[in-house]
């Protein structure tokens, strides 16, 4: 018996064959002189299946929207600037994870003092470096209900509102899309008046429950309003396990980073403050 027929054999006593299969299968490699045996994936390696896949897998595919190439004297600047920003992300990713996974906390809400400060470039940009973590799965909702950017910032099409999913209009299904294999996103296609009420009603809280529940994500953002211009980050933090705060490294003022901190204080943990548009 060569070495390849010991190895089968050992395979075999795996499936419980008896004696008398053994000896019809002998039978039969003599008569083919091949040899099959059926292993089930994964059993030699141990490497399992997440079973998060099956939910994930029934989300619709996010829509990208066409990426404006740039002309080639800009392409390679914005490369480069790309590519530092993609660093400077991930290694944000890694205090992140850090915090996320030492102090179990899964709800995280992205915001800024001010309008425009970064929220959303910070909240998609971190998002997708979760996303490139092995087995990491995140979840990224714009909750930005008053000026929603997700769906722009990340290039894809929003086909629907936050605020629709948030009173049930369309379901969980209906609204989620994947965006790749570690990111799902909720997103909202455009501005919604009554952005206070929605978020006050406590319909936020039911959302994220079902998303937790649903998809089992590592990972949940919600991307915020800013916090100094209206008052729904209060609405919020019931429900969230902590806060990631983005300071504009051009024009946030130590007094206002202070007051964010004043109004997060005892109602939530402040994971961090980033700094955007910063030197090193
Ligand atoms: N570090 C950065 N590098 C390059 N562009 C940036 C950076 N941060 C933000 N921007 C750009 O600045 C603009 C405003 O950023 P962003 O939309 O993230 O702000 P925001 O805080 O979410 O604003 P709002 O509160 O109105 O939603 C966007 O065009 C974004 O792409
Ligand atoms: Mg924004």
């Amino acid at each position: 018996m060569n070495k390849m027929n010991s190895d089968l054999h050992a395979d075999e006593t795996l499936t419980g064959m008896s004696d008398q299969d053994h000896s019809k299968d002998d039978a039969r490699k003599k008569s083919t002189g091949t040899a099959l045996v059926a292993v089930p994936a994964g059993s030699l390696t141990g490497v399992e299946r997440d079973p998060r896949e099956e939910v994930w897998g029934v989300l619709h595919n996010a829509k990208r929207t066409e990426a404006e190439v740039p002309r080639t004297w800009r392409r390679r600047k914005i490369a480069a600037r790309r590519e530092a920003a993609v660093q400077a992300f991930d290694q944000l990713r890694t205090q992140f994870l850090q915090g996320v996974r030492s102090e179990g906390l899964k709800r995280i809400a992205v915001a800024s003092p001010r309008s425009g400060n970064g929220t959303t470039f910070a909240a998609v940009n971190l998002a997708r470096s979760l996303s490139r973590v092995p087995g990491c799965k995140t979840v990224l909702l714009d909750l930005n209900l008053r000026a929603p950017g997700v769906a722009e910032t990340i290039g894809v099409e929003a086909e629907g509102n936050m605020d629709e999913f948030l009173t049930g209009e369309i379901s969980f299904f209906q609204h989620v899309v994947r965006y790749n294999d570690g990111l799902a996103l909720g997103l909202s296609r455009s501005a919604r008046p009554n952005a206070s009420d929605l978020l006050q009603s406590g319909l936020v809280a039911g959302a994220v429950s079902e998303m937790t529940h649903l998809l089992k994500p590592d990972v949940v953002m919600l991307d915020l309003p800013p916090i100094l211009e209206y008052d729904d980050l209060s609405a919020v933090l019931p429900h969230v396990d902590g806060v990631l705060l983005i300071a504009d490294g051009t024009s946030t003022q130590t007094k206002d980073i202070a007051e964010c901190e004043r109004l997060i204080k005892n109602r939530s943990k402040l994971m961090g403050v980033v700094l955007n548009r910063g030197r090193t």
